[in-house]
C-alpha cells in the first residue's frame, strides 16, 4: 500500500456507492482513514467492510446530508476516530430533473439543500477545526495542507435542458469553492471543485433498470433514457463514458500533496465534452 496521505483523516459524503466510494477506497488505499457516509446502512457497512478488508482504515456515518445535526457529528467523526480532519469531499447528491415550468418548489429546494446548503453546513462544521488544527501546525513548526474538494457537475458549466435546480446548486459550489479558497488560504487549505461529465454510475444506468433515491418519504426515479445515452457518448471526445475509479483519480489530484499549491480550481473531468 503506498502512503502519500498517511495519517490523514478525510470525510466524503456519498461515499457508500459510486464515485464517492471509489474515493473513499483510493484515499484508504493511500494511508488516509476514511469516514464513510451514505443513506443506506448496508451500503455504508459494505464500502467499509471492503477498506478494512483492503487494510485500510474506514468507519461508517449513516445519514443524510441535509438533515440537521449531520455536519457537526460528520466532521467530529474524523476527529474521534483518526485524531484530524485533513480532506473533505463533498460528493453527496443526485439529480432530480425537470424542465423550469414543470419544477416544484420542492424538488429546487431538495437540489439546493442536497448539492449546496449541505455542503455550506459541512464546511462551516468543519472551520473551527481547520483553524485550530493550523494554529497547532505552527506552533510545532510542522506544516500540512489540508484538503477540500467539492463535486460538481459539466450541468453547471454548459448548462443541461431538465436540470433547473441540479445545475443551478452544482453552479453555486463553485462561489463556495472559490470564496473559501481566499478565506481559508491561511489555515493551508485548499479548495477546489471537480465537475463531472458523464460517470458510469447508477446516476446514468438506464431508466428501466428502476433505480430510486429517498426523498422524505418518497422514492425518486434515476436513470437516463436510452436513446439519449446513446446520443450523449458520441458527443464525447474519448468517445466513452467515464468509470468511477477515473472520476476518484480526479479528486484524488487534489488531495495530494502534489497539488499543495493549487487552490480555487475547477477541473473537469469529462473525456473531453463541451456540452
Ligand atoms: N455520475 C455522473 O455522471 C455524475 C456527473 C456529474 C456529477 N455527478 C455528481 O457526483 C456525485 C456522486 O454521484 P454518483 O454518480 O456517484 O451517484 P451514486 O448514486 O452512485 O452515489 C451517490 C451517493 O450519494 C449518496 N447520497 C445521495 N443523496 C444523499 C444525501 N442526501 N445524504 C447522504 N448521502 C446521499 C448515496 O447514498 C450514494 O452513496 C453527485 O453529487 C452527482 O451529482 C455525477
Amino acid at each position: 500500500m503506498s502512503a502519500t496521505l498517511a495519517g490523514r483523516g478525510a470525510i466524503v459524503s456519498g461515499s457508500s456507492r459510486g464515485i464517492g466510494r471509489a474515493v473513499a477506497e483510493r484515499l484508504a488505499a493511500e494511508g488516509a482513514g476514511v469516514v464513510v457516509n451514505g443513506m443506506d446502512k448496508k451500503a455504508v457497512d459494505d464500502t467499509v467492510a471492503t477498506i478494512t478488508s483492503a487494510g485500510g482504515a474506514a468507519v461508517g456515518y449513516v445519514g443524510d446530508v441535509t438533515a440537521d445535526g449531520f455536519a457537526e457529528e460528520f466532521v467530529a467523526t474524523a476527529v474521534r476516530e483518526f485524531g484530524s480532519l485533513d480532506i473533505v469531499v463533498n460528493n453527496a447528491g443526485f439529480p432530480w430533473d425537470n424542465v423550469i415550468q414543470k419544477t416544484t418548489d420542492e424538488q429546487w429546494d431538495t437540489m439546493l439543500d442536497t448539492h449546496l446548503k449541505a455542503p455550506f453546513r459541512i464546511l462551516r462544521a468543519a472551520q473551527p477545526i481547520l483553524r485550530d488544527q493550523a494554529k497547532n501546525d505552527e506552533k510545532r513548526g510542522r506544516y500540512v495542507h489540508r484538503k477540500v474538494v467539492n463535486v460538481s457537475s459539466i450541468a453547471a458549466i454548459y448548462g443541461n435542458v431538465g436540470q433547473v435546480g441540479y445545475a443551478s446548486a452544482k453552479a453555486g459550489i463553485f462561489g463556495l469553492t472559490k470564496t473559501l479558497a481566499k478565506e481559508w488560504g491561511r489555515y493551508r487549505v485548499n479548495v477546489n471543485a471537480v465537475a463531472f461529465g458523464i460517470i458510469d454510475t447508477r446516476l446514468i444506468s438506464s431508466v428501466t433498470e428502476g433505480h430510486t433515491i429517498p426523498v422524505g418519504d418518497r422514492e425518486i426515479p434515476i436513470g437516463v433514457n436510452d436513446a439519449v445515452l446513446d446520443h450523449i457518448v458520441q458527443t464525447v471526445p474519448l468517445g466513452r463514458f467515464g468509470t468511477v475509479t477515473e472520476a476518484a483519480g480526479s479528486i484524488y489530484l487534489f488531495c495530494c500533496p502534489d497539488s499543495d499549491y493549487v487552490t480555487g480550481e475547477i477541473l473537469t473531468c469529462g473525456g473531453g465534452v463541451t456540452i
